[in-house]
């Protein structure tokens, strides 16, 4: 039996699968909006399993399952037999029986790691604490519908060192832009996602000044001050302050500098309402791209 092809992290997967992804889920956008209905993925079942909430990832991979023809099924890992211990192995091989992929939604990283050793059928990432994969192959593919390849371009990101961030900073040396991450002391990505991303031809910053960081950027990104299930370790709001986005600090980027948030935003703490709902902001074509992008992650994982 072959393995099954899991999207586990933007590290784990080839530029060339990434940049496939990419292009599909362009033309699977055009051809929605062209009145196109396929539906390749007739008679297949995507069973998800959520530990934390979710908006975006849980309604875009049920409309998406559907629309390309698939059924969903949605769980919570405290209503299953998970949540009384039942492990995460047994339950991969259980799973693998009935449907044909599975999206999990997170805490650990290895518990991600360890439901896609033991499934028969593809596994995707939908958030741990350690990444959210699907998240920036759709912040790509929104950069690229505005402005073109992200080839040698400014990024930069202001806030917490995060999930989302790390996934960035893998997507950086694969796609091939500039990363700039502005956090303050104490919290930094993970080095090992700064050296991974190094090693493979990544060019990344660590500054400690936002202002710095965003100079000249293409783009700028951030995200939420406290990540879900990271509260006992939310700092005071004034640690992040010098890094909220806001108009002042997006004068400091180019002119047409993009701003991204995957969302949800703490509207006020780490972007201001000018921002987000002003001229830079491309938030709600993120959110959308989420659908389009997973659809690709989808056909990659369920057609190999
Ligand atoms: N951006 C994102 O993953 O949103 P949800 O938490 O709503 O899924
Ligand atoms: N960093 C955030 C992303 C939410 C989509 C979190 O993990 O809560």
């Amino acid at each position: 039996m072959t393995s099954p092809r899991h999207f586990i992290d933007i590290s784990a997967v080839s530029a060339g699968d990434l940049r496939f992804m990419l292009d599909d889920a362009r033309s699977r956008k055009e051809r929605l909006k062209a009145g196109e209905r396929e539906k390749p993925f007739a008679g297949k079942v995507l069973a998800m399993i959520f530990d934390k909430p979710s908006t975006r990832t849980r309604v875009s991979f049920d409309v998406g399952m559907r629309q390309l023809g698939g059924e969903t099924i949605m769980l919570t890992g405290a209503e299953m037999q998970l949540g009384r211990s039942e492990t995460i192995a047994d339950t991969a091989k259980v799973l693998s029986r009935y449907v044909d992929a599975i999206m999990i939604r997170t805490t650990s990283h290895d518990r991600l790691l360890e439901l896609a050793e033991n499934a028969a059928v593809p596994v995707i990432n939908g958030l741990t604490d350690d990444t959210h994969p699907c998240q920036i192959m759709a912040d790509i593919m929104t950069f690229e519908e505005h402005r073109g390849s992200v080839k040698d371009r400014l990024f930069a990101w202001t806030g917490d060192g995060n999930n989302v961030l790390h996934s960035m900073l893998e997507a950086s040396a694969r796609f091939g832009f500039r990363l700039n991450v502005a956090v303050p002391a104490g919290s930094e990505p993970e080095p090992h996602y700064i050296e991974w991303a190094k090693a493979n031809g990544g060019r990344v910053a660590i500054i400690h000044s936002a202002e710095e960081a965003v100079r000249d950027a293409d783009c700028v990104v951030t995200d939420t001050w406290v990540s879900m299930g990271q509260e006992h370790r939310a700092r005071g709001h004034n640690v992040f302050q010098p890094y909220q986005v806001n108009e002042e600090l997006m004068r400091h980027a180019k002119d047409n500098a993009l701003f991204m948030h995957c969302l949800p935003a703490h509207r006020g703490e780490e972007v201001t309402d000018a921002v987000i709902d002003g001229p830079h902001s491309v938030v709600f074509d993120e959110a959308e791209n989420r659908l389009h992008a997973q659809k690709a992650v989808l056909a990659w994982c369920l057609n190999p």
